[in-house]
This record gives structure tokens, sequence and C-alpha cells, in this order.
């Protein structure tokens, strides 16, 4: 692959997101350099061989900037530096520049809905008065009530609680999160031109493309009387209207930001890319992702389904039609930072719903008891069904080992917003966020040199990439063969059933990529003949010519095309 002489020139291939394989890094608990027990920039920049060996395309890195970790770095102080924990712009542009060297993009994740409440524009906004300049970057309002003690509306906050929070001179600000993270006022042309300096900021460091955190959120309807939410509380993306008249999420107006984002974007060879995280109705995500908005949209249904054939042969195909819509590419997540790692989710009883994995979690990982081996080898044909498919696939650190949700988290170690703000009635993200295991033995199993900010397991050295690497029937060298695989076989986006309606619900599920390579997955519990053809890679042994249960193979069979 050909390298940029510098950091801030970006290989000539813009469209090298529509078919790429991203990964996901939590600065936090990738590698640590310093044994502060906190994993940093210059702990990434020394791993990034481990990526290049795995076969990914690009890094996304979760937020690395200044922050008091009230959400776990999603809670920003300043959107143009690097949390001195994490290291400096320096270890960046060192960091950018080992990955450019190595054939690596990097990503960075931008969360325009808040900042942190330690951010220079919120102090400033504090220390104003009402109805000032300053306070116009957020949304403050008088309180309801004789003396204004009432939040001005019912607007709950994404972690529990109410959406505002009461300042000393008697106003309330709104935060859609935690109080940590005051929500700016998009209608204010300050915080756009703000936004745009930032994007500028990163892109001339040569970052190739963004993922936009919240992004159906930026447009409220702050126009007066603020808008009570009634019996429409619910914030999943179901219970948003269809007509983009809900006072919070998903307004039409969200768009016009994107556009100007789009003019910033396209000022640079090749242009920038973003991936919107938008927690919108599908028909809705069309407009994120087309090429005048941020040009691709994740797409959590593939996440949420059981794995189940009928369920994902419909996911699938309307996510193919709804990227086809907008002009882009699908996006293909298995796991992320926010939800319970899907080794834990799969080896739960199947038919486990979003509920049913917050109430496992609360019974410490034990009720019910998870089957392991039978999460992981489903999680294996997971991972090959979802590498087969034409699109972005977006890889969870960590998911290369095969990693499992760390469910029995001691409360006192518990981080996420959501355990207080709940109440304790969601136990929270933490128990993805573990720091990884880099070796069998030592401290903090390779992490780095120093403890680790959230306990490891007694186990996690068995997970190791060291422990891995080498073996054949591991998780890491499968992620690697499927990637090595895919770079020579994907050619053209097209996908082609080639199993019936009936044979998908008895389990099966087989597609024909352009080429010749057709991919065969067997989620039922009994094994079923395989397809004539030579056997690429399969996610688990085979028997002679049967596809034994919770299997994928990918197949080459000599047909020319998907077609
Ligand atoms: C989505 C991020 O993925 C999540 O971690 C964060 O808590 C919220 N946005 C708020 O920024």
């Amino acid at each position: 692959m050909p390298h940029a002489d510098t950091p801030t020139t970006i290989r000539h291939d813009a469209d090298w997101w529509r078919q790429a394989v991203i990964y996901q890094i939590y600065p936090r608990s990738f590698a640590d350099s310093d044994g502060d027990g906190v994993g940093d920039l210059p702990g990434i920049t020394s791993r990034l061989h481990h990526l290049a060996e795995l076969g990914v395309d690009a890094v996304w890195l979760s937020p690395f900037y200044p922050s008091q970790l009230a959400d776990g770095g999603y809670d920003v102080a300043d959107h143009r530096d690097v949390d001195p924990r994490l290291g400096t712009l320096d270890d960046f542009d060192a960091m950018v520049a080992e990955a450019d060297r190595l054939g690596l993009r990097i990503m960075v994740d931008i969360v325009p809905n808040h900042s942190s409440d330690r951010h220079v524009w919120f102090q400033e906004a504090l220390a104003a008065a009402p109805g000032s300049a300053a306070r116009a970057r957020y949304v403050f309002r008088d309180g309801r009530g004789p003396d204004g003690e009432l939040p001005p509306t019912d607007w709950p906050s994404s972690f529990g609680g109410p959406a505002w929070t009461r300042v000393p001179d008697g106003q309330w600000y709104l935060h859609l999160y935690a109080p940590q993270q005051p929500d700016f006022d998009w209608d204010n042309p300050e915080v756009r031109e703000d936004f745009h300096t930032t994007l500028r900021f990163w892109a001339d460091r040569g970052v190739a493309g963004f993922r936009v955190d919240v992004a159906h959120g930026l447009a409220k309807d702050l126009r007066e009387p603020l808008r009570d939410l009634g019996e429409e509380r619910g914030y999943e993306p179901d219970a948003l209207p269809l007509d983009g008249s809900h006072p919070l999420w998903d307004r039409d107006a969200v768009h016009d930001v994107y556009r100007g984002w789009r003019r910033v974007f396209d000022a640079y060879d090749p242009p920038r890319f973003a991936v919107a995280e938008a927690w919108v109705r599908a028909s809705r995500r069309t407009a994120y992702a087309s090429a005048e908005g941020l040009g691709q949209a994740f797409n959590f249904d593939f996440l949420g389904a059981r794995l189940d054939a009928v369920e994902l042969r419909a996911v699938i195909g309307s996510a193919l039609d709804d990227a086809r819509r907008a002009g882009a590419t699908s996006t293909w997540v298995l796991s992320n930072h926010d939800v319970a790692r899907h080794v834990s989710r799969y080896a739960l009883p199947p038919g486990s719903a979003k509920r049913d994995v917050e109430e496992w979690l609360l019974t410490d990982g034990r009720d019910p008891a998870p089957d392991l081996p039978s999460g992981a080898r489903k999680a294996r044909a997971a991972a090959l069904l979802m590498l087969a498919l034409p699109g972005s696939a977006y890889v969870y650190q960590g998911e290369e080992l095969g990693l499992p949700e760390v469910a029995d988290l001691d409360r006192a170690d518990l981080q996420d917003p959501m355990w207080v703000r709940s109440g304790g009635r969601v136990k929270g993200r933490d128990g993805c966020r573990v720091p990884l295991p880099w070796t069998r033995e030592g401290t903090s199993f390779g992490f780095g040199p120093g403890g680790s900010w959230l306990p490891q397991p007694a186990d996690w050295g068995t997970y190791a990439a060291e422990a891995q690497r080498g073996d054949g029937d591991s998780f890491l060298e499968l992620y690697r063969a499927a990637l090595r695989l895919r770079r020579a076989l994907v050619t053209d986006e097209a996908l082609e059933w080639a199993c019936s309606e009936e044979e998908t619900r008895r389990g099966l599920l087989r597609f024909a990529r352009t080429g010749g390579w057709h991919t065969v997955s067997n989620l039922s519990d009994s094994a079923v003949p395989l397809p004539p053809g030579e056997v690429l890679l399969a996610s688990g042994p085979l028997s002679g010519d049967r596809l034994p249960p919770w299997t994928t193979a990918w197949l080459r069979t000599g047909a020319a095309s998907a077609r």
C-alpha cells in the first residue's frame, strides 16, 4: 500500500471507506505506556503493528480529549487537545505518522452535542449573567413554579433523572446526558463555526474521518414555550416520530449542520469521511448517510438482532436497501464500547433481549449462567457472516480476541454514570471497557507497566494476543485470515441470496458475492449439507460434507458473479 510522506497527505482514494474494516480503539483501555493504569496515545502507537497485522484499514479512536471522565471521555473539556494523562498533540502526530507508515488511516470521535462542564465556554457561561452571549452557547432557561424551582420541561436525561440542572443564580441548563455534559445550542452560529474549526484542526493533522457522536441530537426545538414530552418520553428510535417532529431528536434541521460539515470535508483531497451515530428510525437514516450529509450512518440493527437467520436476513436486506438509497454503504457492528460484548450476549439463552442482558449484568453475570463456549462459537459464526457483507465492518477492540463481557465488576469499581444515575437499576458499560490483555502473564497482562483502571479478570491472560498468535483455532487467527481473504475477495458491493426463504426459516443464510465467493451460515442446532465448492475459511471445524450447527463457511464455487 502506498505511504504518504507526511501525516497530512492521505492516500488518494476517496472511496476507501465503502468496504473498509474499521477498528475501534477505546484509548483508556487499549495500551498504557507510562504505567499509570490508563491507556494512552504512545501506548496506541506502540501497538499499531498489531492492527496492521490484523489487516484492518482504519482505526477509530473514541475520545482522548481533556476530560474529567464523567462519561468515559464523552464529556470533552477541549475538543482540540489531548488529555494530559493520554499524551500530547505531538504524541497524536507521532501516532498518525506511524499509522501512515503502516498503511492505516486514523478516524477520531467528534462530540458535538455537548461539552464537559469544565469546558472554558461553560465556565464562562456560569460566570456570566442570564441572557448573556456566554449563556447563549448552551441552553439555559428559567425554571417553572412560583420560584422557578421546577425544571423548565419534563425532558429526561438518557442516563436517568431529569435533563436539567439548576445553577446557583436559579437558572437551569440542559444536558441530555450527565449533568457534567451541558448541551450546546446549535442555533448559535458561534457554536457552528467553532465545530468547523475543530473539524479542520483534526483534518489538518492527517485525520481521514470522523465518527459523529449523537449525530441526531444537535438541532433541538428551543422555541418558547419549550414543549413537554408528556407520554412520548422514550428516546429509542422506534419511539421517535417519522416526520422529524420530536423536539429533541432527529429533526430535519440537523441536516443543515451536516451540509456545512460536508463543505469542510470536501475542501480536502481526498474528502474527509464521516459516520453518524444516529439512533433514528431506519427510514430516516438515509439523510445522515447521504453524500451531501455525513456520508455513512451506523446501523445497529445487526448488533441488536438475535442470532436468528430470519431476523438477520431481514436486517441485512433492509440495511443494504437503506444504504443504496443514500448512495452510501451499510455499516456492520457486533460490539462497541456501549454494549455488553457479543460473546457473552450470545452465551445467554437464545432470544435474550437488551433488557435481559441488563438484568443479567445486575446478577454479576451469574443468572442465567452463560454458556461461554457456545457464545464463542456463535460469535465466530457471526463474525464471518458480518465480514462477508458488503459495506464497512466496525470491529471493537478485543472482539478479535473473543473477549467476553466482564460482568462481575465490583460495584465500587464502576465508573459509568449510568450506574449511579439509574439509581443502581442499570449496571452500565464498564464490563466491555476493561483494559485489553496483550500477554499471558505480567502486570496487567501487558496492558502496561502498572495496573489497570478497571480490574482485569484473573484468566484475562488466556485471551491475550500473545496467547493466540499462531494458534490456528484462535479468534485472532480467524479474524486475521478473514481480513486477509476479504481484501483479496471483495471486488464490488453486490450481494445475492443463494438460499430460499424456507431454508432461512430452518436457520440457513447463504449469499454470493461477485467472483464466485459464497458465504453460508448454519444458525441452527443441526448440521446441514455443505454446498459444493472449495472451503476458503470456516468459523469452526467442519465434518466432511456437513456444515455443523452455529458455523459459517466461506466457499469458492466457481460461479462467475453474484448475479
Ligand atoms: C454515545 C457514546 O457512544 C456514548 O458512550 C456516550 O455516553 C454518549 N454518546 C454521550 O456522548
